[in-house]
């Protein structure tokens, strides 16, 4: 049984006064839910102010992204441990937009999630296909390719703290979400690939999250596919009702 994740990624949205209006609308409405894991990234900013905010709450913190050395003279960076420091349980690596705008590769994202793991971090590490590489009908191909490098060298004992998030990069923002047979197409041979290269028992466990226009309105039935383990969420976890109704969407 693999208990439920829904993560909101704030990306570059939120100063101090948001942020914490956001937290303290969201914590009524999300204060009776059970079985299911809450996370909220919020920019590097505001992790502390939100720490502080949630207090002894369940919901949990993750940064958006991290380096991979701990310390030194790295002019701009955040260290897995500052994260930890933080107050964060969780840290989002390889996003589309980190590949995209930042150069982020397979190699430096493996780089990162090995340090995150190190530091005791949960690492929710993002994968997916452009449209272009869908229309090529290269999705498994980039699927296999990111997962292969992005998790080189880790033990099955690691993989328990990695979360996968499916993110078909057409999907992100666009209000294009997949349809539920293609998130469980994708959800389902991700977690064979992780069988093959892993172990059962690791595939088993492992939580896939699925991301690109997740709204309240399309949560329940793509959390009806029996690979779909979760949610990233963009733009509608920037409202409490919208995060509160996706988290909600058992009811
Ligand atoms: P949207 O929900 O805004 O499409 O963003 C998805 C995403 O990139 C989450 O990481």
């Amino acid at each position: 049984m693999r208990i439920p994740v829904i993560a909101g990624n704030w990306k570059l949205y939120k100063k101090t006064a948001e942020a914490l209006r956001l937290v303290q609308d969201l914590s009524p409405l999300v204060a009776d839910v059970q079985g299911v894991e809450i996370i909220l990234a919020p920019s590097f900013t505001v992790l502390g102010p939100v720490r502080s905010l949630l207090n002894d709450s369940p919901i949990a913190i993750a940064g958006q992204d991290c380096f991979w050395e701990e310390e030194g003279a790295y002019t701009g960076e955040v260290s897995p441990g500052m994260l930890v420091d933080a107050g964060c349980s969780h840290v989002i690596i390889g996003h589309s937009e980190r590949r995209h705008y930042f150069a982020e590769t397979d190699e430096t994202v493996n780089k990162k999630i090995r340090a995150a793991i190190q530091a005791g971090l949960f690492t929710i590490v993002c994968i997916g296909e452009t449209l272009q590489e869908r229309e090529r009908n290269e999705t498994f191909d980039v699927l296999e390719r990111q997962i292969k490098a992005g998790l080189t060298d880790l033990s099955d004992d690691e993989m328990k703290k990695v979360l996968l998030a499916y993110e078909p990069v057409w999907a992100i923002g666009t209000g294009k979400t997949a349809t539920d047979e293609q998130a469980q197409e994708a959800h389902a041979f991700i977690r064979r690939l992780v069988a093959e290269c892993f172990s059962d028992s690791c595939a088993d466990g492992l939580r896939i999250l699925y991301g690109g226009s997740v709204k309240p309105d399309n949560i329940r039935s793509l959390m009806s596919q029996p690979d779909v383990d979760g949610a990233l969420v963009g733009g509608a976890s920037l409202t409490a009702e919208s995060f509160a109704a996706i988290i909600h969407y058992q009811k």
